[in-house]
């Protein structure tokens, strides 16, 4: 059986494309894996034959940190999800709708306030990326938001890293495999509950204070969802949904929109060190934005360089490597090979943005390759998956990723410490979230006569 927790899993299981073919199947323990390794057959399977591969393996520590499979991420595909996940759908609409571009803006601000107060010193800004993401999150649930050496903050970022890292460890998932081993002390397994204890009691305070404040916040997401739940309370939606519900589509939020985000501005920064004139290109461009004023999201358009960039950071490190993993609600076929009912299905994200058959040079960071004649296509990217299990967040994670690159790039030059440093190794480590290895870089704010 493979290391299925590799750092380096997804290339792993790219390279066995090139021995096996783009569709290949593992066995591990009783489980029958399958991997999909290009975009055509992700497609067929996630949005052609979305009915028959949107559910979710049902595994023992799955069910533990997903409060017995309540959350969107984790959960089956049943009647009773289908509702939760509408309702935080719809609660995610209409928060956008009235105040993600301002709540971004705000954050992306805050971010340059930070970095301008390192004076040009190199240092490791993986947490104030984490610190930024994490703020869009709370102030859309809760109308809350952090600074970096907040206390609340803190806590609610070492218990969730502590989740996402625990859980995929080995000792956890050698439990899914083996239920015998289930009877033996797992020192791992009991760190892992007391930290889902610790999440929940975290989320349930600013839930409850949420609560008393009596719904202040008004066009937050909380609001809207407790709102729904109230109106519906008769109906059979409101009769699925409870506050767990609301509970866990916290958690969900937090886990997916944070990790993610903030991965993938340190890979940004990181691949501009490798190739620091396609930072010249961006900055230019940004200053043909009228009257010096920071970007819109609706300038996107007119902004191909930087859309250009956004694209290939996606392409060449989907920050969910292998999405999470879908599960053969009944006998099926891909690519004509029988699929049986229970098989797991594994989106290789990461293989599907490396396949030499639809990119030219696929392991090249070339952002030009999304510009006019560059040969990429967008349609030929899918990092966040596709059908009933699209990211929830696909639309609040593209207007972050453009505005916070958007001001990052017009305000400041990112360069190395030194010259005799070299740029960050590009590699990775792959768990749930694929992450760069931790450097430093100065961020050295740009002239404002520049604009
Ligand atoms: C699921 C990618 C940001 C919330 C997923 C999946 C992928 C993904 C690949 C799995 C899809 C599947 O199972 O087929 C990304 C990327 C992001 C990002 C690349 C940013 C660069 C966000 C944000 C949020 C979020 C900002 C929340 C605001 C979720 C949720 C799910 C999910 C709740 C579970 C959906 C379900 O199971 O139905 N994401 N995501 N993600 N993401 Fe994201």
């Amino acid at each position: 059986m493979m290391e299925l927790m590799h750092d380096h899993l997804p290339i792993q299981l790219t390279s066995l494309a090139q021995r096996y073919g783009s569709i290949y199947r593992l066995k591990c323990g009783n489980t029958t894996m399958v991997v999909l390794n290009s975009g055509e057959l992700i497609r067929e399977a996630l949005v052609k034959k979305w009915s028959d591969f949107a559910g979710r393996p049902i595994s023992y520590t799955g069910d533990i940190v997903s409060g017995g499979g309540q959350n969107i991420s984790l959960g089956d595909y049943t009647e009773k999800w289908r509702a939760h996940r509408r309702l935080v759908h719809g609660a995610l609409q209409r928060c956008c709708q009235q105040s993600l571009h301002g709540v971004i803006e705000r954050q992306a601000l805050h971010l340059r306030e930070v970095l301008m107060g390192y004076h040009s010193s190199p240092v490791d800004l993986s947490e104030d990326f984490t610190v930024a993401a994490s703020n869009v999150i709370t102030t859309l649930a809760f109308g809350k938001e952090y600074d970096k050496s907040s206390l609340e903050l803190q806590q609610l970022h070492s218990c969730l890293n502590e989740i996402v890292s625990l859980w995929g460890s080995s000792w956890i998932s050698a439990l899914d495999s083996f239920p015998l081993l289930r009877k033996f002390p797992n020192p791992v397994f009991a760190r892992l509950l007391k930290e889902v204890a610790r999440r929940d009691e975290i989320i349930k305070q600013h839930l409850d204070d949420y609560k008393l404040q009596g719904h202040k916040s008004e066009g937050s997401i909380t609001g809207f969802l407790l709102q729904a739940l109230d109106k519906h309370e008769n109906s059979k939606e409101g009769k699925l949904l409870t506050d767990v519900h609301v509970h866990m589509a916290t958690v969900d939020l937090l886990i997916g929109g944070t990790e993610t985000l903030a991965a993938w501005l340190s890979w940004t920064v990181a691949f501009l060190l490798h190739r620091p004139e396609i930072q010249t290109k961006v900055y230019e461009e940004l200053c043909t934005v009228p009257e010096g004023r920071y970007p819109k999201y609706s300038d996107r358009q007119r902004l191909p360089v930087l859309s250009a960039l956004v694209n290939e950071v996606l392409r060449l490190r989907p920050v969910a490597p292998l999405a999470v993993p879908h599960r053969a609600i009944r006998n099926s076929s891909i690519a004509g090979f029988f699929i049986p009912k229970n098989a797991v299905i594994i989106p290789n994200l990461f293989g599907a943005h490396h396949d030499p058959a639809v990119w030219s040079e696929p392991y090249s960071f070339k952002p030009e390759r999304f510009l006019e004649g560059g040969g990429g296509s967008t349609r030929a990217l899918v990092p966040f998956g596709g059908g009933a299990r699209l990211c929830l967040g696909e639309s609040v994670a593209k207007m972050e990723l453009f505005l916070f690159t958007a001001y990052l790039l017009r305000d400041f030059q990112f360069i190395l410490p030194d010259s005799d440093v070299f740029p960050p190794d590009l590699r990775g480590i792959a768990t749930v979230v694929l992450k760069i290895k931790p450097y430093k870089v100065i961020a050295h704010p740009r002239p404002p006569s520049g604009l």
